[in-house]
């Protein structure tokens, strides 16, 4: 029994907030920003609702699909927009889902811990769902703090996986999570995000590696089988550490935190979303998606494209 990937979808708010234009309030630079991070611009607007329900609609579209089809929806969210109710039933509600639906927290993992979640709800007789990663990190930055306010954005990006029991899209999964860790990446009640950089930096590009080696290794493929990275995106800087590590070239790695910033649980299917439509993703080939976060948590695994 497997898993495939049916339909990609996303949102995006229409502001653009550019490096250039934090540099009038902040003590930085478009130079600072861009060499340390390769973050040039970011997105700024809407909620996790909002945003999630237009990439949520986009995805069924692209999928084929009417909403009646979606057995159950799995939001990754770190920022939902209330700390209770959970804004999947809200999404649910506003896209005429008629079915189960709940939030996931698991910080920039989010979506890949979410799309593990389905795959689980999909062995328990669902036959489709609607994973969704939206984030409005915006709203808790504070935009007079250099060290995150040039980091975040907001966005959303959207996956309809479907059960299939003749093959899998999904080759192997490997999660962790380090509580220990908790405090290097934190927003407290009413607070902002705060962060020792250098130390996440550290960790993750370790759990990165170990975990996409771990992930080839279930999967028994090679980093030169894997034809696409599509990694989260924090830092490019993160990116070519872990991926020269791993042995794989940058060509083969998606980069969209130039134009998004660090959008969480929304980085990975926008960077997936920006594949295919750069005709990067190819029936066949394999893919290797890998996150990391607050918790911490980290997440990899091994797909191998049906479509
Ligand atoms: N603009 C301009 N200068 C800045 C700055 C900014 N936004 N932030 C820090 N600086 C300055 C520092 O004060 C320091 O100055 P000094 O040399 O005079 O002391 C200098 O730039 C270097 O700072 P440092 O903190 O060593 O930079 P860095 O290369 O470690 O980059 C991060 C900082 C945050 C970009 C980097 O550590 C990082 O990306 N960490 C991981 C963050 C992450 O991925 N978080 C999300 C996880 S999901």
């Amino acid at each position: 029994m497997g898993v495939r990937f049916k339909g990609w979808g996303i949102g995006l708010p229409d502001r653009i907030v550019t490096n250039e234009e934090l540099s009038q309030t902040l003590d930085t630079s478009d130079e600072w920003i861009a060499e340390r991070t390769g973050i040039r611009e970011r997105r700024v607007g809407g909620s996790a609702v909002s945003l999630g329900v237009i990439a949520g609609r986009n995805a069924i579209q692209d999928a084929g699909l009417l909403v009646g089809d979606i057995d159950f929806l799995v939001l990754a969210t770190t920022t939902p927009d209330r700390l209770c109710p959970a804004s999947a039933p809200m999404i649910a509600n506003e896209l005429g889902l008629n079915c189960a639906s709940m939030d996931v927290n698991a910080a920039c993992s989010g979506f890949m811990y979410a799309v593990r979640t389905a795959q689980g709800l999909l062995e328990t007789g669902n036959r489709r769902i609607l994973v969704i990663g939206s984030e409005n990190l915006s709203r808790w930055v504070d935009w007079s703090d250099r060290n995150m306010a040039v980091l975040l954005g907001d966005g959303a990006g959207a996956a309809v996986l479907e059960y299939d029991e003749t093959g899998t899209d999904v080759l192997s999964f490997v999660l962790g999570s380090d509580g220990s860790a908790a405090d290097l990446l934190t927003c407290e009640h009413g607070g902002y995000f705060q962060m020792d950089g250098k130390e996440v930096f550290r960790r993750a590009v370790r759990v990165v590696v170990d975990s996409a080696e771990q992930a080839m290794k279930i999967a028994d493929v090679s980093p030169d089988d894997i034809n696409l990275v599509i990694p989260h995106q924090a830092n490019v800087r993160i990116i070519k550490a872990a991926t020269q590590r791993l042995g794989i070239p940058m060509e083969r790695t998606v980069v969209t935190l130039d134009r998004y910033g660090n959008t969480s649980s929304s980085s990975i299917p926008l960077a997936f979303f920006d594949a295919r439509q750069n005709g990067r993703i190819k029936s066949g080939e394999y893919a290797l998606m890998t996150g990391f976060g607050a918790g911490m948590t980290w997440a990899s695994a091994v797909v191998r494209w049906s479509r």
